[in-house]
């Protein structure tokens, strides 16, 4: 794609975000709380999703839920057009059905066969730079060394909701970053769910915000709601907040 002298060369250039692309996005990867408007072929807080990693070129991505997997596309689309980077994507394929909405809200089961996965990120181009791990986040961090997993630079956190989860998937995923990672946080605007405590992302997001000296943190309460975490400062996780 690049010359002797590092020019581009357009006829040899592939960039995934083109009309076509970014219907097949709206049609499949379903985007539901993310800003995102159809009408205009706006993937609202998708375009952040893409722009960051673009921006920062992440080698390792986590991803920690996702029901139709927009969040996941987004960011290793972001990868593939960088060439460089892996995501792993942990999600133990809950359905709302199913598990009822303890374990999650629009859960859709979408993740149970390895080849329906795979046929999934393959509609977008992104079947080799996604790894899904059908478990738990829990069950994820505790097999972290097994899977041989590097440290992280970008996350995404959206699998359950309850305080305690928010917390436990935020310390996994600060005890497996570096210094100046990104973490990204969904649904920290929700207010009825977060009001009838069956949600604690916005709670958590409040503690992270107030540990200044570790945390640098915006949120974008438009929707469903993003933030966006820098990690400052890496010290023993069970010292964080
Ligand atoms: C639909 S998504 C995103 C949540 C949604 N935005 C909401 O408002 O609650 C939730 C996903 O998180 C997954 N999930 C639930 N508990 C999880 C856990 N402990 N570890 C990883 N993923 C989990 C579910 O399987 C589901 O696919």
């Amino acid at each position: 794609m690049f010359g002797a002298q590092g020019l581009f060369h357009q006829e040899e250039a592939q960039l995934s975000l083109n009309i076509d692309l970014i219907q097949r996005v709206f049609e499949h990867a379903k985007p539901l709380g993310h800003n995102e408007s159809p009408a205009d072929l706006n993937l609202g807080f998708g375009f952040l999703y893409y722009g960051l990693v673009r921006a920062l070129r992440p080698a390792h991505v986590l991803v920690i839920g996702s029901g139709f997997g927009f969040s996941v596309t987004c960011l290793a689309l972001g990868i593939k057009d960088n060439r460089k980077g892996r995501l792993s994507f942990v999600d133990p394929s809950y359905s709302l059905i199913k598990h009822g909405p303890f374990k999650t809200i629009g859960g859709k089961d979408n993740w149970s066969d390895p080849e329906t996965v795979r046929a999934h990120f393959a509609r977008f181009g992104v079947e080799d730079i996604v790894t899904h791990y059908k478990m738990t986040s829990r069950e994820f961090f505790a097999s972290y060394e097994r899977h041989k997993l590097s440290t992280i630079q970008v996350a995404f956190i959206d699998g359950s909701h309850a305080f305690k989860n928010v917390r436990e998937d935020f310390l996994g995923v600060y005890r497996h970053c570096t210094k100046n990672s990104y973490i990204l946080m969904h649904d920290t605007n929700i207010y009825i769910r977060e009001m009838l405590k069956h949600s604690g992302v916005k709670r958590w997001l409040k503690l992270v915000q107030d540990k200044k000296d570790m945390f640098e943190a915006v949120d974008f309460p438009f929707d469903s709601g993003v933030a966006l975490v820098r990690v400052r400062r890496k010290t023993h996780w069970e010292e964080a907040p």
